[in-house]
């Protein structure tokens, strides 16, 4: 049983997927700490709740989340950053869940909106939607990663403009550039497009798909003949699952696999 939240809506849109709508529209969805304090405890609920297979996040026709909370940061000093660990509560997204996460942008996704965007594990977008990283604006620089995520998905010289002049840049334009997986024409599409996916993803074995996840990921950090060592290695090890069992001998044997998820 998940609790009622104030600032974001959950909800199962089809089997074995969790749905979780960001919901201050009078901030835009600007992310503010209590907002990401129940973001964080849903997905830890998700990630933990045994028929949920994928999460799809998502925010509103007009805004994804137009950034983290300004308000809330205007008056910060370096001494309570620093000693809270400001921000540190966004890595829990990308460090402690497990299973797949797929970002559904449509609107505004600007500042910690787009480094949320780009924390899942495949964003998708409405070709519309605007990107952005505009703290320059704000005399300051990304905190939540948006510096490595977008130079690693665009490229150095494409993250550097966009970081140094704050330009915004479409839905569209994200696809091209590879940081959207998809770019769908409407936003009811790209959230559709968003739960289909999730739904498919969440009809395969739990075991292969959080292993599928993890070694995509060790991609981040690792050089590529460690990143294949680790990955032969996770491979072997699933020859000792239950599930790549059930999935060969269906495949031998021309039947539907019945996932045991062990
Ligand atoms: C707090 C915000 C907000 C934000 C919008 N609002 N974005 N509040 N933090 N990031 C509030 C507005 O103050 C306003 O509240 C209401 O949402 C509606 O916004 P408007 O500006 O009136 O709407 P509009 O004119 O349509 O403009 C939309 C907009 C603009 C272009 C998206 O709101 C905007 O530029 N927002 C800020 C975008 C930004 O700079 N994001 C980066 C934040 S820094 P009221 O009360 O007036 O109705 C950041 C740092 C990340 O994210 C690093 C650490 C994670």
């Amino acid at each position: 049983e998940l609790p009622a939240y104030e600032y974001i809506k959950i909800s199962t849109p089809k089997p074995g997927v969790g749905l979780i709508t960001l919901n201050r529209p009078k901030a835009l969805n600007a992310l503010s700490t209590p907002l990401f304090l129940e973001l964080n405890d849903a997905l830890r609920k998700l990630d933990a709740d045994k028929e949920t297979g994928a999460i799809v996040i998502t925010g509103s026709e007009r805004a994804f989340a137009a950034g983290a909370d300004i308000k809330e940061m205007k008056d910060l000093t370096f001494s309570t950053a620093y000693t809270t660990d400001f921000i540190e509560l966004w890595s829990s997204l990308s460090h402690q869940i497990k299973k797949p996460i797929i970002s559904a942008v449509n609107g505004y996704a600007l500042g910690g909106g787009c480094e949320l965007a780009m924390m899942a594990d495949i964003l998708y977008c409405s070709a519309g939607a605007t990107f952005g990283q505009p703290e320059i604006k704000l005399g300051t620089i990304p905190g939540a990663g948006g510096s490595q995520r977008l130079t690693k998905a665009i490229g150095k010289s494409r993250a550097m403009e966009l970081i140094l002049t704050g330009d915004n840049f479409s839905g569209k334009q994200a696809g091209e550039w590879g940081l959207a997986a998809k770019v769908f024409e409407t936003a009811q599409e790209c959230l559709d497009g968003a739960v289909g996916q999730a739904e498919k993803i969440a009809s395969y074995s739990r075991l292969a798909v959080k292993a599928g996840k993890e070694v995509v990921n060790k991609s981040q950090d690792l050089g590529i003949r460690e990143g294949v060592e680790f990955e032969r290695r996770v491979f072997h090890s699933l020859f000792g699952s239950k599930d790549q069992k059930i999935g060969m001998t269906a495949f031998a044997e021309k039947k539907k696999p019945t996932w045991s998820h062990q």
